[in-house]
């Protein structure tokens, strides 16, 4: 780790510059250093998932709580199943259905999941990730990398880059550019431990999609998992959060939207509006960001608005609802959990 100096970031746009950055990787990660590569959901800051002092770099870089687990990231169901105490059928029918993918699955781990990456719990998250970068350095490493978001507890997750240096980047001795994260919102998390199976956190795959995958219900939701602990310490009500405030309002007219601005409390000229339906000619003093209204469109686009939002000095942004169906509930989630 190369503190107090910041991070190289090696792009990977020609096949020649893919190949040395998955070398690279591949190289810091086994000497047992973290580095931060894209995955088709957001940035990952990743380590090998099987060295503990490795895996304990990640809560220090990111300063997460000790009692927030980390996903596992494999290159396919075998190292899956390398990581997993048990794979019941359900596993086996999401992954034929949506591996690689932006779904990680909690399952009981195996002993080789060292208690670090499950915050001494009995289950780990597993996810087999979409983007080729990350699939190559699996591979080429052989072992399973743990990886949350590339961002300091709590902050927005990373999308590009960018976002990655702003918030880790003097702590960092490499990061990968992927590109803009396709996806842009975090996976789908869903416990296939427990009957029924359970969304702890939702995303772009969504729990009917997930059903017609099973052939089962599935019920959404895990603040708290038997006995009351903490299932998805992601869920936890305040997270991915900009610095700014976040309100979600609704209007119809352009009346309305005026009253909406009125009752905002602060600088005028500091409000940023995130449309996508009901998008305003013009608001007075308010800079207007128009999000395209359609789900995909709109994750991918969320987080690097949000981080813009911030890096042009917002002080609250007023953003349009949302409609109230299945494949707009991950993005809902993660608005909600930057306005509480
Ligand atoms: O898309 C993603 O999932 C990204 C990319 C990098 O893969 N990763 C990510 O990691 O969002 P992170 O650490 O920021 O969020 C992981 C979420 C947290 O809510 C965590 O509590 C939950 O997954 N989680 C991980 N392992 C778990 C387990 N064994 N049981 C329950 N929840 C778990
Ligand atoms: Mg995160």
């Amino acid at each position: 780790m190369a503190a107090d100096s910041s991070a190289q970031i090696l792009r990977t746009n020609t096949p020649q510059l893919f190949d040395a950055a998955v070398v690279a990787a591949t190289k810091e990660l086994e000497s047992g250093a973290v580095v931060a590569l894209p995955t088709e959901t957001v940035y990952g800051l990743a380590a090998n998932a099987l060295d503990e002092s490795a895996v304990a770099k990640i809560y220090e870089v990111k300063g997460r709580p000790a009692h927030n687990p980390i996903i596992v990231h494999v290159d396919g169901v075998n190292m899956a199943k390398s990581c997993v105490g048990d794979w019941p059928e359900s596993a086996q029918k999401l992954a034929d259905a949506f591996w690689p993918g932006p779904l990680t699955f909690v399952l009981p781990k195996s002993d080789r999941v060292p208690g670090i990456v499950t915050a001494g719990g009995t289950t780990v998250g597993v996810r087999w990730p979409g983007h080729p970068l990350m699939h190559q350095v699996i591979k080429a490493c052989g072992f399973p990398l743990a990886a949350p978001s590339a961002n300091r507890s709590n902050e927005l997750s990373p999308t590009n880059t960018e976002h990655v240096m702003k918030s880790l980047g003097n702590q960092l001795g490499l990061i990968v550019d992927g590109g803009q994260a396709q996806i842009g919102i975090e996976s789908t998390v869903i416990d296939l431990s427990v009957s029924p199976v359970r969304i702890l956190r939702p995303g772009i795959i969504h729990e009917e999609s997930i059903e017609a995958a099973l052939g089962e219900d599935v019920l959404v939701g895990g603040e708290n998992g038997d006995g009351g602990e903490l299932k998805s310490p992601g869920q936890l009500l305040k997270h991915y959060s900009p610095r700014a405030k976040v309100l979600i309002r609704s209007w119809d007219t352009p009346a309305e939207l005026d009253a909406c601005v009125a009752a905002i409390e602060g600088d005028r000229e500091r409000i940023w509006l995130l449309t996508h339906s009901n998008v305003p000619l013009h608001v007075e003093g308010a800079q207007v960001c128009v999000v395209p209204h359609d789900p995909e469109a709109y994750a991918r686009a969320l987080y690097a608005e949000l981080h813009r939002c911030d890096e042009e000095g917002a002080e609250n942004i007023l953003v349009e609802d949302l409609p109230d169906t299945p494949e707009w509930r991950g993005i809902s989630d993660r608005l909600a959990r930057a306005s509480a």
